[in-house]
């Protein structure tokens, strides 16, 4: 491949608008859909690229970078990079960036609407309707939880955690939240949010508990048999974080034997596989990974990481590559 024109792989399909614009940096070869979530075609292929625009669906593992003599940026189609061996590019020399703040908003509404549909049993209640089973206005039929009064529990309180925590706040919910630390005071005051430095008591004061923290060592299976029994029976359970923060298998079980009230999912442990037990079970909302999914918001995370690569491409020092991540 000739060295003056750079060559970029897009994982997948993505908006035209960011493919246009990087057609200005490099030759653009954008896969189709579903061609790059295993290790094997990465590894065949990558070696030939300079950039990578990759999805979370993505496995770039340490194996994979090895081989890609070529490379020096890798731009995550997302703000979680849990997909993405952040230390092992680095030793490389190979850059890391993702989309933090373009998709507040949209994950903020996606988050609420989830809370919406599951505590007014809108699923059901619609599936009821299209099985013709709606007879007539009934005093006793899908009742469901109020969210004025009710608090919410945020475990994760940055951007997206707070911009559900707002909307919440609208709705006349309580909030309370546990991170790794208090976020600003202001922030904080503006929320009306009270800290918990211990997440379980959180879970055990919380009528919602929503998942808005990153997947890390230590937040894998945050979620697990223990939380869930101190959790209240009636709790309903949101997450719109990453799959593994739950033991998957843990919570399907408790939501058959209605050890909490239930549970709306965006993302799953082995994505696109669904726990064959959470598909059965009841006052469930199960979501093909779309919190962040409208277009402007796409097209914005497209753009952040197209900018990255062309920073990269174009020799730029690192203080002007937006949202470099480093280990
Ligand atoms: C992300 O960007 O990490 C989100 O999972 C998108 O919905």
């Amino acid at each position: 491949m000739s060295t003056s024109s750079p060559h970029i792989l897009v994982t997948e399909p993505i908006p035209q608008a960011v493919v246009s614009y990087l057609q200005n940096t490099g030759e653009v070869t954008v896969a189709q859909k579903g061609a790059y979530q295993s290790e094997e075609q990465l590894l065949q292929d990558l070696p030939k690229y300079d950039a990578l625009l990759c999805m979370l669906s993505t496995p770039v593992t340490e194996k994979v970078l090895n081989k890609a003599k070529n490379l020096k940026i890798v731009a995550n189609f997302a703000v979680g990079y849990d997909n993405i061996d952040v230390k092992a590019a680095n030793k490389l020399g190979i850059k890391v960036a993702n989309t933090p703040n373009v998709l507040t908003e949209a994950c903020g509404d996606y988050a609420m609407g989830l809370l919406l549909a599951l505590s007014r049993k809108f699923k059901e209640a619609e599936q009821y309707l299209r099985d013709g089973k709606f007879t007539g206005w009934e005093p006793l039929g899908f009742l469901g939880m109020e969210l004025r009064g009710r608090t919410l529990g945020i475990i994760g309180m940055g951007r997206i955690g707070q911009a559900f925590a707002q909307r919440a706040r609208a709705f006349g919910m309580n909030i309370i939240y546990h991170n790794r630390s208090p976020i600003d005071p202001k922030k904080e005051k503006a929320l009306d949010a009270e800290y918990f430095n211990d997440h379980k008591e959180l879970a055990r004061r919380s009528d919602v508990l929503s998942l808005n923290c990153p997947l890390t060592e230590e937040t894998h299976h945050l979620v697990d048999r223990e939380l869930l029994k101190i959790m209240p029976q009636h709790a309903l359970l949101i997450n719109i974080s990453r799959g593994a923060v739950i033991d998957e298998a843990v919570l399907a079980e408790a939501l058959h034997d209605e050890i909490i009230g239930g549970a709306a999912l965006d993302v799953f442990e082995e994505e696109p596989k669904v726990h064959p037990k959470l598909l059965s079970a009841p006052n469930t909302l199960l979501l093909p990974h779309i919190a962040s999914a409208t277009h402007k918001t796409r097209e914005a995370i497209g753009m952040l990481a197209a900018e990255a690569i062309t920073s990269v491409l174009q020799g730029k020092p690192d203080d002007e590559i937006p949202n470099l991540i480093s280990r």
